[in-house]
């Protein structure tokens, strides 16, 4: 087992990452304890992944007064009314201010109970159980939490950090490939925003990856856990230099909400917002047209889309423009962007060319 940890005074939490840890923790009840303030714990899942893990992880909580809440499964449910669920089984079991919720699951799930978990009695504690790598590698740390608006991403939520993560790389081995490609787009923005050396060790890499071998997986966890815990310490609330984990995002919000949430997957839509963040740096000469196709190269090999799909429903220009100028990254009117200057640096800016975005968005929109 990894341990890392999330330094942040008296919200600092560890992150552990192994193999068959809800095993582990399971033979070592004592382990969980220290993360539980009371003796009520309701765990949240969804249709999906409850069938995979809830029995184990309702008997890693046998000693707790203990509930779940099955969601529905699906980023269309990743809404206000959507934690009704989870915030009515509080109310109904009375449970108290130091009921903890654990969240079992992929970004959704974790994001939603660690909203509900801050706004039931103004904030309880929460755990994440993340189970699919995007959540393992990004959502279950730094505490972002939240849900979608019809008109905007993530636009509802809180800051809340969780009393620990527990990353168990073994129910990596129950998802899709899709999903699987999906997380490796997060893991693929650590290495551009400020590692070249981990861009190339994915080139090398990325067969292994994509194939699930064990200790490439360990070792891209731990180094995307490793960077979003330090990035978070330096800045927790975002009112700077976090904005860098949002390489792709600005673009990829904008493309999920476009298409209608679900239809493209959340690290689909970064890694083809990764491919237009890279265009407009080589509009402004920030970087070569060589740079580019390496990044294209290595989203490629992740089996990721390069190009906003056009099977669904076409995405014009204005859409895209109006989209991005709801982002939550536009601070005074300011649109900011983050943009690449070399392979493994990228850079927050407002100073963009808006002719040159627009080409950008001329040459990937499909409509
Ligand atoms: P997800 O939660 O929808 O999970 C993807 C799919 O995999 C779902 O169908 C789920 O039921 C299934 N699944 C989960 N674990 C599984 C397992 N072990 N075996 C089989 N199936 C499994 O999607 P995601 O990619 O995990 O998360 C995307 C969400 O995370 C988005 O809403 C995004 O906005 C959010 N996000 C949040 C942050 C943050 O910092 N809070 C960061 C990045 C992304
Ligand atoms: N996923 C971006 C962040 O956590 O800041």
């Amino acid at each position: 087992m990894i341990t890392l940890n999330v330094d942040l005074d008296e919200r600092s939490y560890p992150i552990f990452i192994g193999d068959n840890l809800l095993n582990y923790f399971l033979n070592n009840k004592n382990l969980i304890s220290d993360y539980i303030k009371g003796k009520q714990i309701v765990i949240v899942s969804n249709e999906t992944i409850a069938p995979l893990y809830l029995k184990k992880t309702l008997e890693l909580f046998s000693s707790y007064q203990c509930k779940s809440v099955i969601l529905p499964d699906g980023e269309i449910y990743k809404t206000y009314d959507g934690i009704l669920p989870i915030i009515n089984c509080l109310m109904e079991n009375q449970f108290d201010r130091h009921v903890t919720l654990v969240a079992l699951g992929g970004g959704v799930v974790g994001d939603m109970t660690g909203f509900a978990a801050a706004i039931y009695r103004r904030g309880v504690n929460f755990i994440q159980i993340p189970t699919t790598l995007l959540a393992q590698v990004d959502s279950s740390v730094g505490g972002k939490t939240g849900v979608n608006h019809p008109l905007g991403k993530n636009m509802i939520g809180s800051f809340h950090q969780p009393q620990c993560v527990i990353a168990d790389t073994n129910t990596l081995k129950t998802l899709d490939d899709r999903q699987l490609s999906s997380g490796i787009a997060e893991v693929i923005k650590y290495a551009l925003i400020n590692n070249a050396s981990f861009f190339n060790w994915l080139l090398n890499n990325m067969d292994a990856l994509i194939n699930r071998d064990a200790d490439a997986l360990a070792y891209a966890i731990k180094f995307s856990c490793q960077d979003k815990a330090a990035i978070v310490a330096a800045d927790e609330k975002e009112q700077g230099q976090r904005a860098i984990l949002n390489l792709g995002h600005t673009f990829g919000h904008a493309i999920e909400t476009a298409l209608g949430y679900g239809n493209c997957l959340h690290g689909e839509a970064v890694a083809i917002g990764m491919v237009m963040a890279a265009d407009l740096s080589v509009r402004h000469g920030w970087i070569d047209s060589d740079t580019q196709q390496k990044i294209i190269e290595l989203i490629k090999l992740a089996s990721l889309p390069v190009q906003i799909p056009a099977e669904e429903k076409q995405v014009s220009v204005q859409e895209l423009s109006r989209l991005m100028q709801g982002d939550k990254k536009v601070l005074d009117g300011q649109l900011h962007l983050v943009l690449i200057n070399a392979l493994g640096n990228s850079f927050i800016t407002s100073e963009f060319d808006r002719t040159k975005l627009e080409q950008t968005l001329e040459t990937f929109s499909t409509k």
